[in-house]
């Protein structure tokens, strides 16, 4: 029997530790150890982004990072974006632009939009799209993602 991984993180802001398979990936721990079923499975082979969380402050699918590589690293997963009080501006806007249909891609893609937003926060249309060419999605046909993701980006310049 393979011998568990102890491994101690920061998610979301808290300290967090659990015990892994050395073969584990970050998104199986987070969805079946921590019931943060946020970052959703599709194609679990970084395809398709719908994993997509951040990590030490750059975007990863999270289906390809081992889960013991997370040790004394800082992960967020779109369960860490609202406040207390209020959406994140990026959530709103997608709910206000209806920039989702079955929403299996939505947290994967709200985490990298915020990971862009993050170090551009005035990003032309060109420069979303590139960004968020990772993230596929099946229903929407991406322009009303665009759209909220452009809002979401006016908003938070609004609040500066
Ligand atoms: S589930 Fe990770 S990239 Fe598709
Ligand atoms: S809303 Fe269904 S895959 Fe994007």
């Amino acid at each position: 029997m393979t011998k568990r991984v102890h491994v101690e993180t920061r998610i979301n802001g808290r300290e967090v530790d659990f015990l892994c398979e050395p073969g584990q990936s970050l998104l199986e721990v987070l969805r079946d150890q921590l019931h943060l079923t946020g970052a959703k499975e599709g194609c679990n082979n970084g395809n398709c982004g719908a994993c997509t969380v951040i990590l030490d402050g750059r975007i990863v699918d999270s289906c390809l990072v081992l889960a013991p590589e997370v040790e004394g690293r800082e992960v967020t997963t779109i369960e860490g974006l609202a406040g207390p009080e209020h959406l994140h501006p990026l959530q709103q806007q997608f709910l206000e632009h209806a920039a989702l249909q079955c929403g299996i891609c939505t947290p994967g893609l709200i985490m990298a939009a915020k990971g862009l937003l993050d170090q551009n926060p005035a990003p032309t249309e060109e420069e979303i799209r590139l960004w968020l060419a990772g993230n596929l999605c099946r229903c929407t046909g991406y322009d009303k993602i665009i759209r909220a993701v452009q809002a979401a980006a006016q908003q938070m310049e609004a609040r500066v």
